[in-house]
């Protein structure tokens, strides 16, 4: 790593970051989850925190170091992460949906820890939608940040992405191949389409932490 390599794309602008899974509870022992690592939405928040923002990381449950000098605050739920997205997001400039938000909830969560009744072989949880958060914030009419999204895909990844992208009036989305052997979710390495309005540009596999430098320089030149 060079010593000079110092990018100042971001001085001075408020950059939010949501990362990790979230946990939907069924009762007080249980959850709903995915294997989200984290990695991906922690790297971006270092590279734009390097890169002179004021960096705001919403992370969900990981088991992550804080990157310096990054402001962090953990949530558990969607509903928890909706929330504080919604207040973190006024008057930033960047909006990086990097975490992988439970897309329903138990409609309820039991208060006392669920029990199996005599005989009983099977079980069903009702759920419900959770909020989407990033088109929550694309959607804004006021105070509306440039919102970059994630497509976690296991198939037809530039298909599903792009449509992601108008569906939820991205400005930007990047879209990952999680079915690809050391790639994604709980990988070190990551390998990323990047879509816009401009058209689709492919990364090279890097590790997270390069190839979140690259995208924080793209985001940056795109945004400001
Ligand atoms: N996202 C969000 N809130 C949700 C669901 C997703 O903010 N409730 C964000 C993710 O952080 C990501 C983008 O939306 O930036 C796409 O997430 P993804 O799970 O790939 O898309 P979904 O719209 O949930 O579609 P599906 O899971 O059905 O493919
Ligand atoms: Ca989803």
């Amino acid at each position: 790593e060079a010593l000079f390599t110092y990018s100042s794309a971001l001085q001075g602008r408020k950059v939010v970051i949501t990362a990790g899974p979230t946990r939907e509870a069924i009762d007080p022992v249980r959850f709903l989850s995915n294997h989200s690592s984290g990695k991906m939405g922690f790297a971006l928040a270092a590279a734009a925190q390097s890169a002179g923002a004021n960096v705001t990381l919403i992370a969900g449950p990981v088991n992550l170091d804080t990157p310096p000098q990054v402001e962090r605050i953990n949530v558990i739920s969607a509903q928890d992460m909706y929330e504080a997205a919604e207040r973190a997001a006024d008057h930033c400039d960047i909006f990086i949906s990097a975490a992988a938000v439970a897309d329903f909830r138990p409609v309820q969560a039991a208060e006392q820890k669920i029990k199996k009744k005599n005989g009983q072989d099977d079980a069903a949880i009702a759920l419900i939608k959770n909020p989407d958060i990033v088109a929550a914030i694309a959607a804004r009419t006021e105070l509306r940040p440039f919102t970059v999204g994630f497509a976690a895909e296991t198939e037809q990844l530039q298909a599903h992405a792009q449509n992601k992208l108008q569906r939820k009036n991205l400005d930007m989305i990047i879209a990952n191949d999680v079915s690809l052997p050391d790639s994604g979710f709980n990988s070190d390495h990551n390998a990323v389409l990047v879509i816009d309005s401009d058209g689709c540009e492919r990364l090279a596999p890097a590790l997270k932490t390069n190839l979140a430098r690259q995208l924080i320089d793209l985001i940056a030149s795109k945004a400001l």
